[in-house]
């Protein structure tokens, strides 16, 4: 969703800002703009649609300056335009602002300030706050405290860079509630403000990331972080050790077909120093703060999470239930705090995130969090909400995912849960010395395993060019590979933009099987799994009714490949990892496809990679 990059310092802030945006493009938005103090007044650009439109009008009408913010914008209150892009100014052209979140109280706070003259220029939630930061600067307050004033008429969540050429040596960012972080670089004589880290790793890997209801004032030697009633705040300087490069495209055409690709890198990452395999004597999840106490206390594990990592989440209930004989529910978090769980000390909230920063999760842990839950997350972007807000957490080894379609950010969590299973079934004496051993043995195979279905790359493009035209497809599973049908669904339409539904293929005969037809391709997820048997009269049953069948299936199952269509094969995986690997050839599919269609694969529209408002 929406990107906020910022600058201060003694070089030119335009391109620092605008390079600083281009890295945040993955995040999904319809419009851009950028603000720059040039001879201490605030001059602006803006434009919609891609950034490419914004940089033409900054190459038209330049502008220089060594202060200066911009944003991305994905609409919210108003049509995607260039009046309602970002930075938004006050009447007086002296404040200006960017801003990620949703003002839930702008209609009224919009009428409070018409009635005292503000006239409004765009449709956003977001000019309200220009406005309410002028009304306190107009009786002469300094910029921090007018905007802390403003601030506190806010309801809702807030990230917000504030630039005044009242005082043009500064500029002011705030993290009010779960909107999306904010980060400032700290450099030599120059500053770095970002929603995100890849905006700004080019430039430090000393940063600061802001907590709830902090504000910042950041000037070209300094910063000063107080709470949002004034509190001096001692914060922690934090050294990123992410690469840049992990977030260029390399050799590939897309984002998403590197990250496919980088899934034996990720995962080998993800087991190695974690598991003892010499002796398969243990899992190490320091991080976790999982004491052998709390393994016999907990009671319950509700795992919460959206979209792919939700997915991810169902394949963690099976793991940690079977493995650990321990009850976990599933919940999407939008519906969590929706629905009064029913929570206590012995219950453990785990949340699974790639950004760490959805809404919707945060909002879900904070539930837990007043019901006295104990609260875990496995999470991938370094120093994100999620994994700060959490009391021990496992930290997803993928680098950045830059695609907004998430691939190796969804197989590290099952590699994660398969490990905290295991340790969570050692410290409560669910699992024996050779069930652990066997269980960690099977893990060493994964990453060759999962190389071995990238390697069958030509046999899913031959699949996908007979598939790149379908309208609709359903995706089947069951038992433990029922969510891969949800996951392979749900790539396959939001980069191809094709109608897909996942269905466990049992409920297939109570309702969807009457769409099948040879107008329906059904993609079948059949590995040689405890459910095997079932899948296959699955299959039977949909070619009966003359549909394409396409299964993924085990290599060398002559079962499969005399009844399917087409096979996308997988090498055999012992059952509980089998998912990491089915999944492999449908992320495959579903980026081959949608490259076959032309398709904007790493922006798909009207989708954000991190989903900053509920
Ligand atoms: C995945 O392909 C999606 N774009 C989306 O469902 C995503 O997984 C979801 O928004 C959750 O994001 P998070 O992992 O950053 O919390």
């Amino acid at each position: 969703m929406c990107g906020i990059v910022g600058y201060i310092g003694s070089r030119d802030a335009t391109p620092i800002i605008l390079s600083g945006l281009k890295r945040l493009e993955y995040r999904g938005y319809d419009s851009a703009g950028i603000a720059v103090l040039v001879n201490d007044r605030i001059e602006i650009r803006r434009e919609a649609g891609k950034l490419s439109n914004l940089e033409n009008l900054v190459n038209d009408a330049p502008m220089h300056g060594v202060t200066g913010i911009g944003h991305t914008r994905w609409a919210t209150h108003g049509e995607p335009s260039a009046r309602n892009a970002h930075p938004h100014l006050g009447m007086t052209g002296e404040v200006v602002v960017v801003h990620n979140g949703i003002v839930e109280n702008f209609l009224e706070l919009r009428q409070e300030l018409s009635s005292e003259g503000a006239i409004f220029n765009s449709d956003t939630d977001t000019e309200v706050i220009a406005h309410l930061i002028e009304r306190y600067l107009a009786a002469g307050t300094r910029l921090v405290q007018a905007s802390r004033h403003a601030f506190t008429h806010l309801k809702g969540a807030h990230a917000i860079v504030v630039l005044s050429s009242r005082e043009p040596d500064q500029i002011i960012a705030a993290r009010i509630g779960n909107a999306g972080g904010v980060v400032v670089g700290l450099g030599r004589d120059e500053m770095f403000i970002a929603s995100d880290l890849p905006a700004i790793l080019e430039h430090t890997r000393h940063v600061v990331f802001l907590e709830s209801s902090q504000i910042a004032v950041v000037t070209r030697q300094g910063l000063e972080v107080t709470t949002l009633d004034g509190k001096a705040v001692d914060y922690e300087i934090h050294n990123v050790s992410w690469d840049p490069v992990a977030a260029e495209k390399g050799e590939y055409r897309h984002f998403m077909e590197k990250e496919i690709h980088e899934q034996v890198r990720s995962l080998t990452d993800t087991i190695d120093g974690r598991v003892d395999f010499e002796n398969g004597n243990g899992i190490r999840l320091p991080e976790l703060n999982l004491t052998p106490e709390l393994a016999k206390r907990i009671r319950k594990i509700f795992i919460t999470a959206c979209g792919t990592a939700a997915h991810a989440g169902m394949i963690g209930k099976i793991l940690i239930e079977h493995i650990a004989r321990l009850t976990v529910e599933v919940d999407i978090a939008s519906e969590f705090r929706y629905r009064d769980p029913i929570i206590d000390r012995d219950t453990v909230v785990l949340a699974i995130s790639q950004s760490g920063e959805t809404a919707d999760t945060l909002a879900a842990m904070e539930e837990a969090r007043q019901k006295g839950a104990v609260l875990w997350s496995n999470v991938n972007a370094i120093g994100s909400q999620a994994m700060r807000l959490a009391d021990g957490y496992i930290s997803m080894q993928c680098g950045p995912e830059i695609g907004v379609a998430s691939t190796k950010a969804y197989t590290a969590p099952l590699v994660d849960i398969y490990m905290l299973a295991i340790l969570l079934g050692s410290l409560r004496g669910a699992l024996d010395k050779s069930q652990r051993q066997r269980l960690i043995a099977d893990l060493r195979r994964v990453p060759d395993l999962v190389g071995r279905c990238l390697n069958r790359e030509a046999q899913v493009k031959k699949v996908a060019r007979a598939l790149a035209n379908t309208q609709h497809c359903i995706y089947l599973g069951r038992g433990i590979n029922m969510p891969t049908a949800y996951e392979g669904a749900l790539k396959l339409k939001e980069i191809s933009y094709i109608h897909a539904e996942g269905y466990p293929a049992g409920e297939m005969k109570h309702g969807p099987i009457a769409l099948i037809d040879k107008e329906m391709p059904v993609i079948a997820i059949a590995p040689q799994d405890p459910w095997y048997e079932k899948m296959l009269s699955q299959i039977e049953q949909a070619k009966a009714r003359g549909g394409i069948v396409i299964a993924v299936a085990t290599e060398g199952d002559e079962r499969i490949s005399a009844i399917a269509d087409h096979v996308l094969w997988v090498p055999e995986t012992p059952w509980l990892l089998s998912p990491v690997t089915t999944v492999i050839p449908l992320q495959m599919l579903a980026y081959h496809i949608a490259a076959l269609r032309g398709l904007d694969v790493d922006q798909p529209r009207n989708l954000a990679k991190s989903v900053t408002v509920e």
